[in-house]
């Protein structure tokens, strides 16, 4: 993945970052509910440079059908990556990368979704990845929880996401690739605000107890702004005039 050059000034004296931004501001981001007519839910977020279209089907059968559980519906998850996604071709086969995302993002999406009212179905979440820019997962989980709002899938909250990470001794929101590739933390969280509940939370590199610390409070402020565009995104498509 790497190839970037470590010498790049990630924060210079004015405390403006590599792409132009403040230590606290996110990329731009822009969320739209729906646009996939054969699918039950869907949604597409731009995040930054990020590009990414998720289809939500169910709850339907489960084939085949022992994997089913009677008490409860399942959830799956595939987070898919284009070959044409990232700067040197990706090999179309799932990586090891892309089967641990699905599985992380699968996991931060269950307490959300309200399973236990379609026992013996599946919920599929179908993650497309067309352009790649660092913070995919987030960005992925973000677009997914609004993508399943859109399928009509009873949720106890929608699921923001944003990762908060530290360059140059500096904790920073909304870490982009080269922030990712030389930076020294990298801090992807999920966090639902109505329920005030993390349900993703994972660390690439070193951080002490405060700035661990500042990190969370940093990444749920900015799930919180998140969250908002979700909202933005759903009542544009159900209540508003555009974007429908
Ligand atoms: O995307 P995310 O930050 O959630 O996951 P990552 O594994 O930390 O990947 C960081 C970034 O590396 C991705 O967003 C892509 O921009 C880039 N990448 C790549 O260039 N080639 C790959 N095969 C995989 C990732």
């Amino acid at each position: 993945m790497g190839g970037r050059d470590a010498t790049m000034v990630l924060l210079d004296e004015n405390g403006i970052r590599c792409d132009g931004r403040k230590v606290d501001e996110p990329r731009r981001i822009m969320i739209k509910a729906g646009g996939l007519k054969n699918a039950d839910g869907s949604a597409y977020i731009e995040f930054g440079d990020n590009k990414i279209l998720v289809g939500v089907f169910g709850p339907r059968d489960v084939h085949p059908k022992h994997m089913s559980n009677t008490d409860t519906g399942i959830l799956r998850v595939r987070y898919h990556m284009e070959p044409f996604s990232v700067g040197e071709r990706k090999n179309p086969a799932p990586s090891r990368r892309e089967i641990e995302i699905s599985k992380v993002i699968k996991e931060a999406l269950e307490p959300a979704v309200m399973l236990e009212k379609f026992p013996r179905t599946a919920v599929d979440v179908f993650i497309e990845i067309l352009q790649a820019d660092g913070g995919t997962r987030c960005a992925a989980l973000t677009a997914a929880s609004v993508a399943l709002a859109d399928a009509g899938i009873p949720m106890r909250d929608m699921v923001a996401a944003i990762a908060a990470g530290k360059v140059a001794d500096t904790v920073i929101l909304d870490v982009n690739n080269e922030e990712d590739q030389a930076g020294q933390a990298d801090m992807p969280i999920g966090y639902m605000p109505s329920l005030e509940k993390i349900t993703l939370l994972q660390l690439d590199g070193v951080l002490t107890p405060e700035e661990y610390k500042k990190c969370v409070q940093v990444g749920v402020d900015g799930c919180k702004l998140v969250y908002d565009l979700q909202k933005k995104a759903l009542n544009d498509k159900y209540f508003g005039n555009k974007g429908g």
